[in-house]
């Protein structure tokens, strides 16, 4: 049962989970998402990893609401980070959980504004409506920027926790 929560010294197992999980995860959106941008429409390798970013970008979503939740469970006994680079590095946390956060939403919230509707896992989240709703639109136009702004955060994290990986995550 201990193992599960988290400890001054090491995060538990199900933070653990949700860390590793979703590392793979973002990656996996990332890849998509780079594809999408670097090759040329045609491209059939464009078109399979394509075809998931939406899914993906829901399931990530969700699973940034539970790792958030169990992270707040946790807050008193995590590890802590004293000192300025601690801070540092606190800081750097709250921004990729913001941007995990903002990244998706903007478009979820663009999709349940649109004339398209949106499926998640093939059940209709969101119906296609008759108009656009102008306003749900707006933010959207940042999604892009705002999730290669997270990739730049996350490749600085993954560069500056390496070393404590070990002793922290493993
Ligand atoms: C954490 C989750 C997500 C991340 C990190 C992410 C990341 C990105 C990035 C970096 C791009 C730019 C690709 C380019 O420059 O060509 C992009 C585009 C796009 N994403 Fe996502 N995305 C996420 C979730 C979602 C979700 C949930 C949806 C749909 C409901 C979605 C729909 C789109 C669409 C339609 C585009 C192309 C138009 C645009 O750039 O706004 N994404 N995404
Ligand atoms: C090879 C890849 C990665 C490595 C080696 C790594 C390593 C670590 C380590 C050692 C910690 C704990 C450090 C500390 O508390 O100061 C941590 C925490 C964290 N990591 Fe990563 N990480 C990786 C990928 C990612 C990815 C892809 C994301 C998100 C997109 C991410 C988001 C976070 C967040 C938000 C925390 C704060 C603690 C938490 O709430 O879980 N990491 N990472």
């Amino acid at each position: 049962m201990n193992a599960l929560w988290d400890q001054p010294d090491r995060y538990g197992l199900l933070s653990r989970i949700f860390h590793w999980g979703m590392a793979i995860l973002f990656a996996a959106q990332f890849a998509a998402a780079a594809a999408h941008w670097g090759l040329p429409r045609d491209n059939g390798l464009r078109q399979l990893l394509w075809s998931y970013h939406s899914d993906l970008g829901v399931t990530l979503f969700l699973l940034v609401l539970m790792r958030g939740a169990w992270g707040l469970a946790n807050i008193h006994r995590r590890p802590s980070h004293p000192g300025v680079i601690g801070r540092a590095a606190v800081a750097g946390h709250v921004a990729i959980y913001g941007l995990m956060l903002i990244v998706p939403s903007v478009r979820l919230l663009a999709a349940a504004g649109s004339d398209r509707g949106l499926t998640y896992l093939g059940l209709s989240v969101f119906p296609a409506r008759d108009a656009e709703i102008a306003w749900m639109q707006g933010p959207s136009e940042w999604h892009g920027e705002l999730g290669w702004i997270l990739a730049l955060l996350v490749l600085g994290h993954v560069a500056m926790t390496e070393k404590s990986a070990e002793q922290l995550l493993m």
